[in-house]
This record gives structure tokens, C-alpha cells and sequence, in this order.
């Protein structure tokens, strides 16, 4: 059985908007580092920062990485805590575990040159069908468009398209539409235009800047002033709030941390020592008794919270002044949590409550 189109283009003629889109990009574009040249290291970088972060809080760490990482080789080679050191305040740290087993399997299996065709870098581990459109139009200039939740904006917008854009079968056929029409010669220029046509004219949330979209000609949501109603999207369910109680532990200049366990959230990342729920202080000692560690003080030293994708964590901090440094935890001392610990934002937020 053939599945139904739920995303058409209403008739709409999506090849117009090639021309205007590209004469727009090239005056318009902005200058970013990655934009300097394209090879498809620096592309691939890029593209992996740039999923779930901003543009503004990307640009210092992609040219402190490509400094640091200037090659595939180098990346394949770098001792995993310098690395995610890199990365720290970006957060999804699985992004840059996956970039490094790439990096391994480009120097093992493909001869330490990025893979050109599209089936060998969509193999690539965390490379799905985004990135390696981006990888493959802007870096190898093949028709393969790059399809996220900017451009889905961008096409629901100007075809009007009722489409829930949280379908994965709708991203599917916004694909193949724009794949029809992709530019020989163009065609990471076609990508970039697209996504910054979503990132800087046809912005989500507040009103979209129609008056200087090279599109307001063409597009049918613009001409029935309905912009605001596109593009329609399924509601996400909401967050879990899950309290825990994070222990500020205190041995002298030392602070301990504890590997969290690998696979779930932050999984196999340093933490300060936490325990599901929000626990007093009476729980929290009888608790350390149990661990074995032996504490002079335990305050209450406040809370903050934390969002993640699907959950929001309440952290109840406590500082808790030890007498010795219990073995179950890695001590380290205030300057190398600073300068070596790859420590996750959610808990580089409480450092701020450990004593000065
Ligand atoms: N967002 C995702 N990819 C991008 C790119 N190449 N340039 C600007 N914003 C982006």
C-alpha cells in the first residue's frame, strides 16, 4: 500500500522559490566559522553542535575545538576526558562520544578520509538522515536536502501545510519534495539557504519577518496573513520533575565526584554524589553513615533547578564537610574540577554553593 501524501505543497510550486532563495542567501548570509570553507570535517562539526544549540553559543566552541581537534585524526585520538572537557556546557554529551567512535571508524574503515557517498556517512555513528544531508550538500555539493525543525517551518509556511510537522512520515515527504528540486551546482548553498532563511526571516515563536523574506511573493501563508498558524505540530508531552539531593562532599581543597552509571541520563559523566528525592538532613546522615564516610557538618546550601529534554530536576544541595576522603568517590581538588573535570551544567550550577 502506497502511504498517503499528508505533506503536498497544495498545488504550490515549490521550484520557485530556488532562485529568490539563493540570490537572498548569497547578499544575506551571515559569517559564521563554518561557513569559512567547507570541508566535511568542519561541516560535520558544525552540524553536530549546532543540533539543540544555538548558533551565539556554538561559534566560541567550534573554533576552540577545531583548534584544539583540527582533523579527523586528531578528534580519533583525543583522550576521552580532554574531550568532553571540550564539550562541557554543550551538554548531550552522546553527540561528541559519537563524533570520536566516527572519527575511529573513518581512520579504521574508510582510510582517515571523510565517506562522500550518502549511505557510507549516514552509517557513520550519530549521523541520521539530517546530518548527512548537511554533510553531503554542503561539504560533496550532492542533492541531498538536510531536513530539521527550521525547515519544516520554512515549507509548512509557504505551502500552508496542515501537516503535523512531529510526524516522522512528514519529514519524509518534505524531503523527497525539496530533493526534487535541489539546484545542481547549488546544492549547499540550497541547504544553508533554507536554514537560514528559518533562523534569521521565518522565525518560530514571535512573529516571522515577512517584509524581508525573498519569499513573500510566493508564500500562501504570508498571503493569507495565517503565518502564526504554521507549522502545526503535535503538542510534546510534558516533563517529569523529579527532586534529588546532591551532595556537596568536602574533604579540605578536595570535593568528591562519582561516575554516574553508563546508558541513562548523563550517563558515564563525573556528578557530585546524588540520591533520588528530596532528602533532610537527618535522612541524608543516616544515609552517609551507611556509605562509610565520616562527616563534620551537613547544611542545607539551596536549590536549583535543571531542564532536560523529557525531565526537570529539582536539586536540593547540601554541603557536607568530611573528615577523610571516603574511597567509594574520586576526590579532586577545586582547580582540576575547574580546569580538567568535564562536569555537566546541571551540576556546574551547584559549584557556585561549595565553600569559598
Ligand atoms: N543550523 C544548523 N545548521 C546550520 C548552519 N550550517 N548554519 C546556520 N545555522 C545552522
Amino acid at each position: 500500500m502506497t502511504q498517503r501524501n499528508i505533506f503536498n505543497t497544495g498545488g504550490a510550486d515549490l521550484k520557485q522559490i530556488v532562485v529568490p532563495l539563493l540570490a537572498w542567501y548569497r547578499a544575506n548570509q551571515r559569517i559564521l566559522p563554518w561557513r569559512e570553507n567547507t570541508d566535511a570535517y568542519r561541516v560535520w562539526v558544525s552540524e553536530i553542535m549546532l543540533q539543540q544549540t544555538r548558533v551565539d553559543t556554538v561559534i566560541p566552541y567550534y573554533n576552540r575545538f577545531l583548534e584544539r581537534l583540527p582533523n579527523i585524526k586528531s578528534l580519533a585520538e583525543v583522550p576521552e576526558e580532554e574531550l568532553l572537557k571540550l564539550w562541557e556546557g554543550l551538554g548531550y554529551y552522546s553527540r561528541v562520544r559519537n563524533m570520536q567512535k566516527a572519527a575511529r571508524m573513518i581512520m579504521d574503515t574508510f582510510g582517515g578520509n571523510f565517506p562522500q557517498e550518502y549511505g557510507d556517512i549516514l552509517s557513520l555513528p550519530g549521523i541520521g538522515p539530517y546530518t548527512a544531508g548537511a554533510i553531503s550538500s554542503i561539504a560533496f555539493g550532492r542533492p541531498v536536502p538536510a531536513v530539521d525543525g527550521n525547515v519544516m517551518r520554512v515549507l509548512s509556511r509557504i505551502t500552508e501545510s496542515g501537516a503535523d510537522i512531529a510526524d516522522p512520515a512528514v519529514k519524509k515527504q518534505m524531503t523527497a519534495a525539496l530533493a526534487a528540486i535541489y539546484p545542481a551546482g547549488s546544492c549547499g548553498d540550497f541547504t544553508q539557504s533554507l536554514m537560514e532563511l528559518g533562523a534569521i526571516v521565518c522565525l518560530p515563536n514571535g512573529a516571522p519577518l515577512c517584509g524581508r523574506c525573498p519569499l513573500n511573493g510566493i508564500c500562501r501563508a504570508c498571503q493569507s496573513g495565517r503565518q502564526m498558524d504554521y507549522p502545526v505540530q503535535a503538542p510534546k508531552p510534558e516533563r517529569r520533575r523529579e527532586p534529588k539531593t546532591v551532595l556537596l562532599l568536602c574533604c579540605g581543597d578536595f570535593v568528591a565526584l562519582r561516575r554516574r552509571p553508563e546508558g541513562g541520563l548523563l550517563g558515564g559523566l563525573w556528578e557530585f554524589p546524588c540520591l533520588d528525592g528530596k532528602m533532610t538532613a537527618n535522612q541524608l546522615s543516616a544515609c552517609l553513615a551507611e556509605l562509610g564516610v565520616c562527616t563534620r557538618s551537613i547544611e542545607k546550601a539551596g536549590i536549583q533547578r535543571h531542564i532536560f529534554t523529557h525531565v526537570e530536576w529539582q536539586m536540593h544541595a547540601y554541603r557536607v564537610v568530611c573528615t577523610e576522603q571516603a574511597s567509594p568517590f574520586r576526590w579532586v581538588t577545586r582547580t582540576a574540577l575547574e580546569e580538567q573535570v568535564a562536569l555537566p551544567t546541571a551540576f556546574r550550577k551547584l559549584c557556585r554553593y561549595l565553600p569559598a
